[in-house]
């Protein structure tokens, strides 16, 4: 199973001095040399982490792949035809929430969405629904011209018991195997972290997983320690 790893939360902080460090960029490449197999961005409408010059940063250093989650609006659309990154992936978008809520309404949006993947096709980039596991919404991702699903695993995340737990899995495993049969490749993400994630390993349609939380909050503590001996190592 490969991860990609996402790197918003390094702008946050980077933003919450309006500064330079620390650098999504740099973090990027770091996530790229520790193995991670992609970068994921969030370039969203009110540019609250990511902005569009990281972006663009991003797109010149990151050498496996870089996935742009994006909201599906004409504005979106036009920078990653220009960007060009490997992969899209469309997430719904309210400027109120925290992180993103829920997947794609792909049946309201259907009509839509069709015509937006239209110039994707044939451009190198490959596109990626943010959905929830459900099959209508994955026959919807597959008849609209996605190349993948990202299945939504927020619920899942969010069960506190082990039975809610259980039958939140085997509803993304069903959903994964179907989309799979159908051509579609599919991956995972949302709320997953260093307890949850186990299971995912065994569901081989899966092919990858999408972490930015729990690495960058994880990374924070291990490497307090380190950080803190540094400065010490200069002012003793
Ligand atoms: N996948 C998608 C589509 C997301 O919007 C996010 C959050 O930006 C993630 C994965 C990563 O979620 P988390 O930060 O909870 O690991």
């Amino acid at each position: 199973m490969r991860l990609a790893v996402n790197i918003d939360h390094i702008a946050t902080l980077r933003n919450a001095r309006n500064e330079f460090e620390p650098d999504p960029v740099a973090a990027a490449l770091l996530a790229e040399k520790s193995g991670a197999a992609g970068i994921v961005c969030h370039l969203r409408e009110d540019r609250r982490h990511i902005k569009d010059n990281d972006l663009q940063r991003l797109r010149q250093a990151v050498s496996t792949k870089l996935d742009l989650e994006m909201a599906m609006t004409p504005e979106m659309q036009h920078i990653a035809l220009q960007t060009k990154p490997e992969l899209i992936t469309l997430v719904p978008e309210k400027r109120e929430e925290l992180t993103t809520e829920g997947g794609f309404n792909i049946t309201v949006h259907y009509n839509t969405l069709v015509e937006f993947l239209k110039p994707f096709k044939g451009s190198g980039i490959e596109s990626s629904i943010f959905i929830e596991p459900d099959k209508k919404a994955i026959d919807l991702a597959e008849k609209a011209g996605a190349d993948l699903i990202e299945l939504h695993t927020g619920s899942y995340a969010l069960k506190t018991s082990n039975e809610e737990r259980v039958v939140e899995l085997q509803r993304i495993r069903e959903a994964a195997t179907y989309a799979k049969n159908l051509g579609l490749k599919v991956v995972a993400g949302h709320g997953l972290n260093y307890l949850n994630i186990k299971p995912f390993t065994e569901i081989a349609e899966i092919e990858e997983v999408s972490i930015g939380h729990a690495i960058i909050a994880r990374a924070v503590l291990i490497g307090l320690e380190e950080a803190i001996r540094e400065l010490l190592r200069i002012i003793q």
